[in-house]
């Protein structure tokens, strides 16, 4: 039983604060905190690992909610609901952001704490991420190394390969291009977007005609605009990844099998909608 003496000032004049949750859901039984925060595993007894494990973690909810959205935007995009697009678009960006103030707390882990645990990590590296290789599906890159780590779970093996053969944003929304009516290649149109997407005249100079016509396609050029803002942030986020791993590790191989800072510089030049940024030369 609660006595005044330990009630704090702000809440001496609360009459009703609920506190019997004998029948009632509690906030953490809504938010399953009990198996969210049961998922720290540290395999070493150094302080540090825990905010190893914890930075990975808050990254993987937040992809959890990008692919939530992106996923639905993709829907949207397809059914021509491009402002309800847009919403979602634009919460990915923002979410975006708050991944790459992560990396600011990981910098803080030295090389020298690090060290302390990097061997318990064996293989494990978060190349094997598999909702980062979801977003990168979602966004058109398409690689196929995460659908052969994931064999021993048939369930989320399933999921990667539908994923895979699934057309990406870009795909759905060069179709959005062509429904506009803008000439858009048919070999584009039909391909196998199972591929990674490979530059074209046809979809360039059609992205062109939208920039130059804003009023007319305005829709369009700011699903765009929102396409540009998730690629940039993406590689904004790989940018700090592969400074933070040189910060930690130096030009030491990967735990994945990589060789470190070398693979994450390569992985930089990748573009996903390269359309979108060849054009700002040409207009
Ligand atoms: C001390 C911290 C970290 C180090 C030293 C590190 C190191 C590396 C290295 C060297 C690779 C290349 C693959 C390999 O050989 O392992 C890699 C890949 C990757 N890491 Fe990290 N990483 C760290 C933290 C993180 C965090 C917090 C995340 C967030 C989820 C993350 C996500 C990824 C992803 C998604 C890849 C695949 C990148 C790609 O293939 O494009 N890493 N990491």
């Amino acid at each position: 039983m609660m006595t005044n003496k330990n009630k704090h000032e702000a809440f001496k004049n609360e009459k009703s604060i609920h506190t019997d949750f004998k029948e009632k859901m509690t906030y953490s039984d809504y938010l399953g905190l009990d198996t969210l925060l049961a998922s720290h595993h540290p395999l070493s007894d150094h302080h540090d690992e825990m905010l190893f494990i914890s930075v990975h973690h808050v990254s993987e909810i937040w992809m959890k909610q990008i692919l939530h959205e992106m996923n639905s935007a993709i829907h949207d995009i397809q059914a021509d609901n491009l402002r309800e697009a847009f919403k979602k678009l634009a919460r990915v960006s923002q979410i975006q952001m708050q991944l790459k103030n992560v990396w600011d707390v990981l910098a803080t882990l030295t090389p020298s704490e690090y060290i302390e645990f990097r061997d318990k990590l064996g293989n494990a590296s978060g190349f094997q991420s598999y909702q980062n290789r979801l977003i990168e599906f979602a966004l058109g890159y398409k690689t196929d190394y995460v659908i052969k780590i994931y064999e021993k779970n048939p369930e989320l093996h399933e999921k990667l390969k539908a994923a895979y053969e699934a057309p990406s944003i870009y795909d759905v929304a060069i179709q959005a291009l062509a429904r506009a009516g803008l000439s858009i290649d048919q070999e584009v149109l039909d391909r196998d977007v199972s591929e990674t997407h490979q530059k074209n005249e046809s979809v360039k100079e059609a992205w062109k005609t939208v920039y130059k016509n804003v009023d007319q396609y305005w829709e369009l050029y700011e699903l765009a605009e929102e396409l540009v803002d998730i690629e940039d942030q993406f590689q904004q986020w790989r940018f700090r990844h592969m400074k933070t791993v040189e910060r930690i590790i130096g030009f030491k191989m990967g735990t994945g099998g990589s060789g470190g800072v070398s693979y994450l510089k390569k992985v930089l030049d990748q573009y996903f909608f390269p359309e979108l940024w060849q054009l700002r030369t040409e207009i």
